[in-house]
């Protein structure tokens, strides 16, 4: 990819494909740009095989000029039944060399300027994880796991997305974010940011989840100031699956998720990726008006 040029077209973004699901797996095989010079953003949770996330991030960066991804939780799981059984950090690096083989910019690669309308911007892919500090406040990381467990609404993570070589997820986190903070750091100062990461880097989009609890696993209180500190024009993230835009300290943050079939609203299907830039500042689309979706019925994202 050449970030020197200008380019039509826009900057789209997506999450949560899930493409294990076949209605999901044929949403994917749908997806084209609308012009040739669309950059697309997946922000995780493409899926939980290696050949599944293979198939899909390799269809799209057939099809889009860019395709830039930050992994998802599902991504970084081992599951039973996949040809890969490597662990947490060795996982992660495994789908960054796979996605380096695609031409599918990650986290680990320098950072792409977006020169077409609303740019130049540094997009930048995030991989910080989550570090249990969005449990509420009066408890403690136990108890909050402990209530979790009780409810019914632990996160599949604690069993399929190992921290290995870290002692937990939460030391992972804490190696992610210093790592991230110095990538960021490196990057032309000048220029404002897209910044795209599974989790919201702040707390308050998951304050509508029906399950609170499950907010333990959303993210870390670690980003709570990188939308400013790092100029964001717009940050984008999925996880949560209750698609919408909501603004922080005058950022706009994108909740991109396609999320489960049995989860999507008929609105939904027509437009199915979100555009970041240009943004369209009058006359809200339906896409950029979407409300809270409907409540999280488990801990599942
Ligand atoms: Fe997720
Ligand atoms: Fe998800």
């Amino acid at each position: 990819m050449d970030d020197s040029k200008g380019t039509d077209g826009s900057l789209l973004a997506i999450s949560d494909l899930h493409v294990a699901y076949p209605e999901n797996r044929a949403f994917v095989e749908g997806l084209r740009p609308d012009d040739d010079g669309d950059w697309l953003l997946v922000a995780g949770d493409v899926g939980e095989r290696i050949s599944d996330i293979e198939w899909a991030l390799g269809l799209l960066n057939e099809r889009f000029e860019t395709v830039v991804w930050a992994p998802g939780n599902h991504e970084l799981w081992t599951p039973h039944h996949d040809a890969s059984q490597l662990r947490g950090d060795d996982r992660y690096r495994q789908l960054v060399q796979l996605c380096r083989r695609l031409g599918v910019i990650t986290p680990e690669d320098p950072y792409p300027v977006w020169r077409g309308a609303g740019g130049p911007v540094t997009v930048a892919p995030l991989f910080v994880l989550y570090d249990y500090t969005f449990r509420p406040a009066h408890l403690s990381r136990a108890e909050a796991l402990a209530m979790a467990r009780e409810s019914g609404v632990i996160c599949t993570d604690e069993f399929f997305l190992h921290p290995h070589p870290y002692p937990s997820r939460a030391d992972w986190c804490q190696a992610r974010l210093r790592e991230t903070e110095r990538l960021l750091a490196a990057r032309d100062p000048r220029l404002p940011t897209v910044l795209v990461n599974h989790f919201p880097l702040v707390r308050e989009p998951t304050d509508v989840l029906y399950h609170p609890l499950f907010a333990q696993w959303c993210g870390t209180e670690g980003t709570a100031d990188w939308h400013l500190r790092y100029r964001a024009t717009a940050v984008v993230y999925g996880h949560l699956h209750i698609p919408r835009t909501s603004w922080h300290d005058g950022v706009r943050f994108e909740e991109v998720s396609l999320g489960y079939p049995h989860e999507r609203r008929p609105r939904h299907r027509e437009r199915p990726l979100r555009r970041i830039l240009p943004y369209p500042r009058t006359g809200g689309s339906a896409e950029h008006s979407m409300g809270p979706g409907r409540p999280r019925d488990r801990g599942q994202t």
